[in-house]
Order: C-alpha cells, then structure tokens, then sequence
C-alpha cells in the first residue's frame, strides 16, 4: 500500500448508502472469548483489519485453531484453561490497545509465562491500570515501567477482587471480567461507566454476571466459574468508522449519506448526541435489538448551522475515540466549544489532545489548551486555501483518517503521510470515500 496520500479538491455533492466494517471492539471480544469457548464458534462480518488480525495470531499463539474466509471466521474453542503454549511465547498485540489489555485476563490463570509485545506506539502507553487488578489476583507480572514488553505467568489459584475503576476504561473492566470468568467466588467492579460489549456479550451467553446502575456508577459482579458453548456472531458495522462519514458529510454541501447496520449501543454514541446537541441532522432508522446490542441505520444531511457545545464530561467515555471528528465539527462550528476532563485523550494511540490542539490551530482555528481541557473558538465561515502535510502522529489511524476528512470537507492542498495506519480498524477507508467520489491519490 502506498504510504502517502494527496487530496487537492473538496468531495462534490454526494448521496450515498454505504456500509462500513465490523465492529471493532466486537470483533475482538469475539475472538477472545470464542477462543475460551467449548466448540466451535462462527462469526460473519468481522472486522478484517490489523488490530483484529493480531487478536487471531494471538489466540492461534495459545494453541487455538481458527479458519478465516471471505465469508466468515471460525474459531475451534477448548473451553477455559483450554489454551496450551510454550514457555516464553511471545505475543504481538501490534497496535491494539484492546488486546494487549483484554488478553491479561484471558492468561490469569496461564501455567507458562509469556511476553506481551507491541509495535512502537503500543510500547509509549502505560499498563498500570491493568496491572494493578492483574496482581490482586495473583498474576505474576514482570515489567519495566509499567509498559510493553511485558512478561506475564497466572496463578493456579486466582482470587477474587474488589475493584474501583475510575477511568472509564472498558479494556481495564473487561480484563477484570475475563479473569473473573476463571476465579472461583465474586469479583465485583465499581466502574465509572464505560463502553459495555463485554456485559452484554456474557448476558448473550447466560454467564452468572449481575450488573446495577447507580448514578455516574455501574456496580458488576461475576460469580465464576461457568463453562460456555461456541456460539456465532455476525458483527454489526463500527460506529467509530461510520463517524468519519457522518462528519464528511455534516461539513459537505447538499450532501446526504445513510450508513446501514450499525452498532449503536448507548455506551458508544456520545458523538451522536453531542453532534445533535451542535445543531447537526443525524437521525436512526431501522433500530433492532440483537444479541442484546443495538443496531441501526444512520441517516445524515448536510448541515450548515451548527453551534458550539459546552460539551458534559459524562459523554467523554461514550465519544472517546470519536473526538478528533468532534472537535473538527466545533472547528466549523458558531461559537466557542468546551470540553474538560479529556486527560484520557493524551494516552491513545498518540497524545490526541496535543495533535487536535495543533491540528486545528494550523487549519486557523483559535484554541486554548490544558493537561485535561480543551476550548475551540469556531468559524462557521472556515475555508482553507493553504497547503498542509501531516506527519509524525505515531501512525494513530484515527489521526490520519481524521486528516482525510478535514480535507475533502474544508479543502487545501494535503499531503497525508503514513496512511497505512489505516489498516489498523479501516483498510477499505480510501476506497469508500473514492466510491462517494474524493479524488486521493
Ligand atoms: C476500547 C476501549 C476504549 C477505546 C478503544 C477500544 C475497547 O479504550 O478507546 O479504542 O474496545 O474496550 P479505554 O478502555 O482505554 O478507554
């Protein structure tokens, strides 16, 4: 694949239907727990993308057989404590942060060590927060700085936790969760809500975890030890891949785009109820319940007068991946936006504050910046006539795909390097935005 992209013009006018790929999320919740599973599990519609590659090698790494195709994947499960491994068998999470921190719970109980490893921007971020509730348990894990490469061994005798999750990390609760399904007796979590794949996908499968919601608070527990059998899955579209078009088309003119079959579990669509509040013309259609998610198709129009957002906190984790997009609408948008507590921000695939904050003020946009906070004064009058090259973002795929947008809506003459990137969630990102017409080349 080719490493750089050049957009010269603005996208025309379009009215489109697309489809966009498999959940990411899902698609890894799905291989891990298949892989845990007794018998064979099939998935249709999964996410064919690095990160998602990197959990089958993983699980193939345990001594899990899989077939993958063009119409589905099928994983051959051993049931729990079913993985079998060679001392010092090494796992690469490549880019995943999800992975990397699910798979510490799928080896609570592993009885050889093995080493976590990942590609260099993996290797920038902090695994204390799931380090810690690891080593309540009684995993064993050795470490330089809290960060990968990481050398981990279980325990025979795995103990149950209590644990307060503060952050609003889903990897973090669902690695917790993932030990629990292997520890005798209740593990409970006290979680500042968060995206809720996991909870869902162990009520899919009748697994004893009991879930309360409390103001600002979810109380879980799970009461193990509980076998379960394969099961299939096919895998709603990824909302996080959606919202580039739904802000492409939201900044475009007369421009209208329906997005079919999408996850839209409430944990997930902060961006939809932050873009309404901004003025935007996003609505639902078609809404289904399956396996216990919500599916949808999303239906958006061109929309010319959007307003700032005083943006509540309690929406952060519902947008967290989709804030890049968020805060180039508030670039267009009438008034001066605010968003605080959004540290979390500066520990993804790169330190996305500090990109946003220097994104936006190279595209002309006035912006004030802390450790946690961010104020964006918009210009619904924003048009770009300049030249700009976007480089070292450590290969964040929401980075770069973030650059296409902004450019095919605003225009300029871009030059995107590392575009490879995309293939961690989105290989065929370029190609969809050609069939809505960009030119890229
Ligand atoms: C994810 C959780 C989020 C998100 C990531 C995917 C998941 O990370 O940013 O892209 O699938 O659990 P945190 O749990 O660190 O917030």
């Amino acid at each position: 694949m080719k490493k750089i992209a050049y957009i010269n013009e603005k996208i025309k006018s379009f009215n489109s239907k697309i489809y966009v790929p498999g959940d990411k999320s899902l698609s890894i919740r799905w291989i891990l727990m298949a892989a845990s599973a007794v018998g064979t599990s099939i998935a249709y519609n999964l996410l064919k993308s690095e990160d998602v590659l990197s959990a089958l090698v993983a699980i193939k790494k345990l001594g899990i057989n899989y077939k993958i195709n063009k119409k589905n994947c099928k994983i051959y499960g051993k049931g729990l404590g079913g993985f079998s491994f060679k001392k010092n068998t090494t796992i690469d999470a490549g880019n995943s942060g999800t992975l990397a921190r699910l798979i510490f719970g799928l080896l609570i109980k592993s009885k050889n060590q093995i080493i976590l490893k990942g590609d260099q921007s993996l290797s920038k971020r902090d695994f204390s927060r799931v380090i810690r509730p690891m080593r309540m348990f009684g995993q064993n894990i050795d470490s330089k700085n809290q960060k990968l490469p990481i050398k981990i061994k279980g325990t025979n005798y795995p103990r149950p936790i209590n644990f307060n999750e503060t952050k609003g990390s889903a990897q973090v609760k669902s690695s917790i969760l993932f030990a629990a399904m292997q520890t005798p007796g209740k593990t409970t979590i006290k979680s500042v809500p968060s995206r809720d794949h996991t909870e869902k996908l162990f009520k899919h499968l009748k697994l004893p975890i009991s879930i309360s919601k409390k103001k600002n608070l979810d109380l879980i527990s799970y009461n193990g030890v509980k076998n379960y059998n394969g099961f299939n899955y096919a895998i709603p579209g990824d909302i996080s891949s959606s919202s580039f078009f739904i802000v492409l088309t939201l900044l475009s003119k007369n421009s209208k785009i329906l997005i079919k079959n999408i996850n839209v579990n409430k944990s997930r669509t902060g961006i939809i109820d932050i873009l309404k509040i901004m003025k935007a013309k996003i609505s639902l259609k078609n809404k289904k319940n399956y396996n216990g998610e919500s599916v949808a198709d999303i239906f958006v129009k061109s929309s010319s007068k959007l307003k700032s957002i005083n943006c509540p906190f309690k929406m952060n984790s519902r947008s967290i991946d989709e804030f890049l997009l968020i805060f180039l609408v508030c670039a267009k948008a009438n008034g001066v936006s605010k968003f605080i507590n959004i540290g979390e921000l500066r520990n993804k695939e790169t330190d996305r504050l500090k990109f946003a904050n220097n994104f936006l003020n190279r595209i002309g946009i006035k912006t004030e910046v802390t450790k946690d906070s961010l104020k964006i004064y918009g210009n619904p009058n924003l048009k770009l006539n300049k030249t700009y090259e976007i480089k070292k973002f450590d290969k964040d795929h929401r980075a770069c795909m973030l650059s296409f947008i902004a450019a095919l809506s605003l225009g300029g003459k871009w030059k995107i390097h590392d575009i490879d990137s995309i293939n961690t969630s989105f290989p065929n990102f370029v190609s969809l935005l050609k069939k809505l017409g960009a030119k890229i080349n």
